[in-house]
Protein backbone atom coordinates (compact mmCIF):
# COMPACT_ATOMS: atom_id res chain seq x y z
CA UNK A 1 0.00 0.00 0.00
CA UNK A 2 1.44 3.72 -1.30
CA UNK A 3 1.25 6.24 1.53
CA UNK A 4 1.60 9.92 1.34
CA UNK A 5 2.78 11.51 4.91
CA UNK A 6 2.30 15.44 5.41
CA UNK A 7 4.01 16.33 8.88
CA UNK A 8 4.19 19.59 9.08
CA UNK A 9 4.24 21.42 6.22
CA UNK A 10 6.15 18.90 4.18
CA UNK A 11 4.78 15.62 2.05
CA UNK A 12 6.80 12.59 2.94
CA UNK A 13 6.99 8.78 1.20
CA UNK A 14 6.01 6.36 4.08
CA UNK A 15 9.80 6.15 4.91
CA UNK A 16 10.66 8.86 5.15
CA UNK A 17 8.11 10.29 7.50
CA UNK A 18 8.93 10.29 11.10
CA UNK A 19 8.08 11.85 14.26
CA UNK A 20 9.41 12.24 17.79
CA UNK A 21 8.51 9.36 20.03
CA UNK A 22 8.35 12.10 23.41
CA UNK A 23 5.14 13.14 20.83
CA UNK A 24 2.27 13.22 23.17
CA UNK A 25 0.15 11.62 20.21
CA UNK A 26 2.49 8.68 20.85
CA UNK A 27 3.00 8.81 25.01
CA UNK A 28 -0.73 8.45 25.86
CA UNK A 29 -2.92 8.95 22.55
CA UNK A 30 -3.03 12.99 23.04
CA UNK A 31 -4.08 13.77 19.95
CA UNK A 32 -7.15 14.83 17.68
CA UNK A 33 -8.28 13.33 14.19
CA UNK A 34 -10.72 13.29 11.29
CA UNK A 35 -10.75 10.84 8.42
CA UNK A 36 -11.88 12.32 5.06
CA UNK A 37 -12.52 11.08 2.02
CA UNK A 38 -12.18 12.71 -1.94
CA UNK A 39 -14.21 10.78 -4.48
CA UNK A 40 -12.40 12.41 -7.30
CA UNK A 41 -8.79 12.79 -5.77
CA UNK A 42 -8.75 16.68 -5.87
CA UNK A 43 -11.66 17.58 -3.91
CA UNK A 44 -13.17 16.66 -0.47
CA UNK A 45 -16.20 15.82 0.45
CA UNK A 46 -18.13 17.62 3.46
CA UNK A 47 -15.09 19.11 4.27
CA UNK A 48 -15.68 22.20 6.39
CA UNK A 49 -18.39 19.90 8.49
CA UNK A 50 -15.18 17.74 9.14
CA UNK A 51 -13.32 21.08 10.11
CA UNK A 52 -16.06 21.73 12.36
CA UNK A 53 -15.95 18.86 14.31
CA UNK A 54 -12.33 19.18 14.27
CA UNK A 55 -12.74 22.21 16.31
CA UNK A 56 -15.09 20.75 18.83
CA UNK A 57 -12.68 17.51 19.07
CA UNK A 58 -9.68 20.27 20.11
CA UNK A 59 -12.41 21.71 22.86
CA UNK A 60 -13.11 18.97 24.35
CA UNK A 61 -9.27 17.96 25.11
CA UNK A 62 -8.33 21.68 25.97
CA UNK A 63 -6.08 21.90 23.13
CA UNK A 64 -5.23 24.49 20.68
CA UNK A 65 -4.81 23.70 16.64
CA UNK A 66 -1.46 24.93 15.23
CA UNK A 67 -3.35 27.02 12.82
CA UNK A 68 -6.34 28.20 11.57
CA UNK A 69 -9.07 26.03 10.55
CA UNK A 70 -8.50 28.23 6.86
CA UNK A 71 -4.80 27.36 6.57
CA UNK A 72 -5.43 23.44 7.55
CA UNK A 73 -8.00 23.13 4.89
CA UNK A 74 -6.24 24.92 2.17
CA UNK A 75 -3.07 22.07 3.33
CA UNK A 76 -5.65 19.37 3.17
CA UNK A 77 -6.64 20.52 -0.39
CA UNK A 78 -2.98 21.14 -1.53
CA UNK A 79 -1.49 17.57 0.06
CA UNK A 80 -4.74 15.62 -1.86
CA UNK A 81 -3.70 17.33 -5.50
CA UNK A 82 0.08 16.50 -4.69
CA UNK A 83 -0.80 12.98 -3.82
CA UNK A 84 -2.41 12.42 -6.71
CA UNK A 85 -4.02 9.62 -6.05
CA UNK A 86 -7.80 8.37 -8.31
CA UNK A 87 -9.68 8.38 -4.90
CA UNK A 88 -8.01 9.30 -1.37
CA UNK A 89 -8.48 8.21 2.09
CA UNK A 90 -7.30 11.45 3.92
CA UNK A 91 -6.21 11.22 7.64
CA UNK A 92 -5.95 13.93 9.35
CA UNK A 93 -3.84 14.14 13.01
CA UNK A 94 -3.18 16.63 15.47
CA UNK A 95 -0.85 15.63 18.32
CA UNK A 96 -0.63 17.91 21.15
CA UNK A 97 3.04 18.13 20.42
CA UNK A 98 6.39 16.96 21.94
CA UNK A 99 6.41 17.55 25.95
CA UNK A 100 8.22 15.54 28.71
CA UNK A 101 6.28 12.10 29.81
CA UNK A 102 3.58 13.26 31.81
CA UNK A 103 0.09 14.15 31.95
CA UNK A 104 0.68 17.91 32.38
CA UNK A 105 -0.98 20.00 29.20
CA UNK A 106 1.51 22.78 29.29
CA UNK A 107 4.41 20.79 29.05
CA UNK A 108 3.50 20.39 25.26
CA UNK A 109 4.55 23.04 23.79
CA UNK A 110 3.34 22.90 19.86
CA UNK A 111 1.21 20.44 17.97
CA UNK A 112 1.89 18.51 15.35
CA UNK A 113 0.29 18.25 11.94
CA UNK A 114 -0.20 15.37 10.55
CA UNK A 115 -2.00 14.18 7.04
CA UNK A 116 -1.94 10.40 6.23
CA UNK A 117 -3.02 9.73 2.49
CA UNK A 118 -3.56 6.71 0.37
CA UNK A 119 -6.01 5.24 -2.08
CA UNK A 120 -9.42 4.78 -0.78
CA UNK A 121 -10.36 0.96 -1.26
CA UNK A 122 -14.07 0.57 -0.61
CA UNK A 123 -15.28 -2.67 1.69
CA UNK A 124 -16.56 -5.70 -0.19
CA UNK A 125 -19.21 -5.02 -2.48
CA UNK A 126 -21.08 -8.56 -1.14
CA UNK A 127 -21.53 -6.27 2.19
CA UNK A 128 -23.85 -4.12 0.77
CA UNK A 129 -25.67 -6.77 -0.89
CA UNK A 130 -26.03 -8.79 2.17
CA UNK A 131 -25.25 -6.75 4.82
CA UNK A 132 -23.04 -7.39 7.76
CA UNK A 133 -23.45 -9.18 11.23
CA UNK A 134 -23.29 -7.09 14.07
CA UNK A 135 -22.33 -8.03 17.83
CA UNK A 136 -23.80 -6.76 20.96
CA UNK A 137 -20.28 -6.57 22.70
CA UNK A 138 -19.39 -6.05 26.00
CA UNK A 139 -17.42 -3.02 25.88
CA UNK A 140 -19.79 -0.01 27.15
CA UNK A 141 -19.30 2.96 25.38
CA UNK A 142 -17.60 5.60 27.77
CA UNK A 143 -20.43 7.72 29.83
CA UNK A 144 -20.28 11.50 28.53
CA UNK A 145 -19.03 12.78 31.64
CA UNK A 146 -15.66 10.75 31.47
CA UNK A 147 -13.55 10.95 28.80
CA UNK A 148 -16.50 11.65 25.66
CA UNK A 149 -16.90 9.94 22.65
CA UNK A 150 -18.33 13.34 21.12
CA UNK A 151 -14.27 13.82 20.77
CA UNK A 152 -12.44 12.33 17.66
CA UNK A 153 -9.13 11.70 19.01
CA UNK A 154 -6.63 9.22 18.72
CA UNK A 155 -7.13 7.43 22.40
CA UNK A 156 -9.39 4.87 20.18
CA UNK A 157 -9.19 1.64 22.36
CA UNK A 158 -12.54 1.45 23.33
CA UNK A 159 -13.59 1.20 19.89
CA UNK A 160 -10.55 -1.14 18.76
CA UNK A 161 -11.63 -3.59 21.88
CA UNK A 162 -15.39 -3.59 21.04
CA UNK A 163 -14.27 -3.70 17.16
CA UNK A 164 -11.84 -7.24 18.06
CA UNK A 165 -14.31 -8.46 20.37
CA UNK A 166 -16.89 -9.27 17.89
CA UNK A 167 -14.30 -9.87 14.94
CA UNK A 168 -13.03 -12.60 17.28
CA UNK A 169 -16.57 -14.09 17.69
CA UNK A 170 -17.31 -14.49 14.16
CA UNK A 171 -19.17 -11.05 13.63
CA UNK A 172 -18.03 -8.17 11.09
CA UNK A 173 -18.66 -4.94 13.84
CA UNK A 174 -19.85 -3.96 17.14
CA UNK A 175 -22.89 -2.35 18.76
CA UNK A 176 -21.89 -1.05 21.80
CA UNK A 177 -24.70 0.33 24.50
CA UNK A 178 -24.19 3.06 27.20
CA UNK A 179 -24.22 1.87 31.04
CA UNK A 180 -27.85 2.53 31.05
CA UNK A 181 -28.53 -0.23 28.35
CA UNK A 182 -29.03 2.14 25.50
CA UNK A 183 -27.62 1.73 22.15
CA UNK A 184 -25.20 4.20 20.77
CA UNK A 185 -23.02 3.07 18.11
CA UNK A 186 -20.81 0.78 16.09
CA UNK A 187 -16.60 0.72 16.68
CA UNK A 188 -16.12 3.46 13.76
CA UNK A 189 -19.85 4.15 12.62
CA UNK A 190 -23.01 5.39 13.77
CA UNK A 191 -26.38 3.09 14.06
CA UNK A 192 -29.45 3.84 12.46
CA UNK A 193 -32.70 1.37 12.31
CA UNK A 194 -36.21 1.62 10.43
CA UNK A 195 -39.70 0.42 11.74
CA UNK A 196 -42.26 1.25 9.42
CA UNK A 197 -41.80 4.44 7.40
CA UNK A 198 -39.40 6.20 10.60
CA UNK A 199 -35.75 6.20 10.82
CA UNK A 200 -34.45 5.98 14.76
CA UNK A 201 -30.86 6.99 15.35
CA UNK A 202 -29.47 6.91 18.85
CA UNK A 203 -29.07 10.82 19.84
CA UNK A 204 -26.02 12.72 20.80
CA UNK A 205 -26.74 12.25 24.59
CA UNK A 206 -26.38 8.20 24.51
CA UNK A 207 -22.62 8.73 24.54
CA UNK A 208 -21.67 9.02 20.43
CA UNK A 209 -19.17 10.69 17.93
CA UNK A 210 -21.49 12.97 15.97
CA UNK A 211 -20.77 11.72 12.66
CA UNK A 212 -20.55 13.99 9.94
CA UNK A 213 -22.84 11.05 7.39
CA UNK A 214 -24.80 10.43 10.43
CA UNK A 215 -25.80 14.64 10.13
CA UNK A 216 -25.66 14.50 6.86
CA UNK A 217 -28.13 11.24 6.27
CA UNK A 218 -31.31 12.79 8.97
CA UNK A 219 -30.37 15.79 6.52
CA UNK A 220 -31.03 13.81 3.48
CA UNK A 221 -34.06 11.90 5.28
CA UNK A 222 -35.50 15.16 6.24
CA UNK A 223 -35.23 16.49 2.41
CA UNK A 224 -36.76 13.36 1.38
CA UNK A 225 -39.33 13.50 3.47
CA UNK A 226 -38.23 10.43 5.80
CA UNK A 227 -39.31 10.97 9.56
CA UNK A 228 -36.39 10.97 12.01
CA UNK A 229 -36.43 10.04 15.56
CA UNK A 230 -32.99 10.55 17.65
CA UNK A 231 -33.56 9.12 21.27
CA UNK A 232 -33.09 6.63 23.98
CA UNK A 233 -33.23 3.11 22.36
CA UNK A 234 -32.65 -0.55 23.88
CA UNK A 235 -31.91 -3.69 22.67
CA UNK A 236 -35.65 -4.60 22.58
CA UNK A 237 -36.68 -1.73 20.65
CA UNK A 238 -34.42 -3.35 17.87
CA UNK A 239 -37.06 -6.34 18.11
CA UNK A 240 -39.20 -4.97 15.95
CA UNK A 241 -37.10 -2.82 13.31
CA UNK A 242 -37.60 -3.93 10.07
CA UNK A 243 -33.91 -2.71 8.56
CA UNK A 244 -30.93 -1.06 10.08
CA UNK A 245 -27.76 0.49 8.91
CA UNK A 246 -24.69 1.80 9.70
CA UNK A 247 -22.81 4.85 8.75
CA UNK A 248 -19.50 6.26 7.89
CA UNK A 249 -17.32 8.11 6.05
CA UNK A 250 -15.92 5.12 4.29
CA UNK A 251 -18.45 3.12 4.75
CA UNK A 252 -21.91 5.87 3.44
CA UNK A 253 -24.22 3.76 4.38
CA UNK A 254 -24.00 0.31 4.92
CA UNK A 255 -27.11 -2.54 5.47
CA UNK A 256 -27.02 -4.65 8.54
CA UNK A 257 -28.33 -8.40 8.04
CA UNK A 258 -28.55 -9.07 11.94
CA UNK A 259 -27.70 -8.68 15.64
CA UNK A 260 -26.31 -11.06 17.69
CA UNK A 261 -27.17 -13.58 14.95
CA UNK A 262 -30.94 -13.46 17.01
CA UNK A 263 -32.62 -10.72 15.04
CA UNK A 264 -32.40 -10.80 11.46
CA UNK A 265 -33.38 -8.07 8.86
CA UNK A 266 -35.36 -9.78 5.90
CA UNK A 267 -34.46 -7.08 2.50
CA UNK A 268 -31.37 -6.21 2.18
CA UNK A 269 -31.16 -2.61 2.07
CA UNK A 270 -34.84 -2.46 3.32
CA UNK A 271 -36.81 -0.23 1.18
CA UNK A 272 -36.12 3.37 3.18
CA UNK A 273 -31.99 2.09 3.67
CA UNK A 274 -32.25 1.72 -0.60
CA UNK A 275 -33.54 5.64 -1.24
CA UNK A 276 -31.34 6.72 1.36
CA UNK A 277 -28.37 5.00 -0.55
CA UNK A 278 -29.36 6.43 -3.70
CA UNK A 279 -30.14 9.62 -2.45
CA UNK A 280 -26.40 10.18 -0.61
CA UNK A 281 -24.92 8.59 -4.18
CA UNK A 282 -26.74 11.04 -6.27
CA UNK A 283 -26.01 13.89 -4.02
CA UNK A 284 -22.40 13.32 -3.66
CA UNK A 285 -22.62 12.92 -7.51
CA UNK A 286 -23.76 16.48 -8.15
CA UNK A 287 -21.10 17.43 -5.78
CA UNK A 288 -18.46 16.68 -8.08
CA UNK A 289 -20.15 17.30 -11.30
CA UNK A 290 -21.09 20.86 -9.83
CA UNK A 291 -17.61 21.72 -9.17
C1 LIG B 1 -16.99 5.91 16.95
C2 LIG B 1 -17.38 6.43 15.62
N1 LIG B 1 -18.66 6.70 15.37
C3 LIG B 1 -19.07 7.17 14.17
C4 LIG B 1 -18.16 7.35 13.13
C5 LIG B 1 -18.63 7.87 11.80
O1 LIG B 1 -18.28 9.22 11.67
P1 LIG B 1 -18.19 9.93 10.25
O2 LIG B 1 -19.51 9.77 9.61
O3 LIG B 1 -17.89 11.34 10.61
O4 LIG B 1 -17.10 9.26 9.50
C6 LIG B 1 -16.81 7.09 13.34
C7 LIG B 1 -15.84 7.30 12.28
O5 LIG B 1 -14.66 7.08 12.42
C8 LIG B 1 -16.41 6.61 14.61
O6 LIG B 1 -15.12 6.32 14.85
Amino acid sequence: MEYKIYINGKIFNEDEAKISVLDRGVICGDSIYEVFRSYDGRRIFLLDEHLERLKTSALYLRFNLPNTLEYIKDELERCVQEAGFKKTYIRLIITRGIGDINLDFTDAKRPSMIIIMKEFHPFPDEYYRNGIDLKIVSIRRNPIDSFNPGAKSGNYLNSALAYNEAKTSGFHDALLLNHQNFCTESSTSNFFFVQGDTLYTPSLDMGILSGITRNFIIRLAHDTKIPVQEGAFTRQDLSNADECFISSTLKEIMPVKSIDHEKEFLEIPGIVTRKLQDTFRNTVKKYYEGR
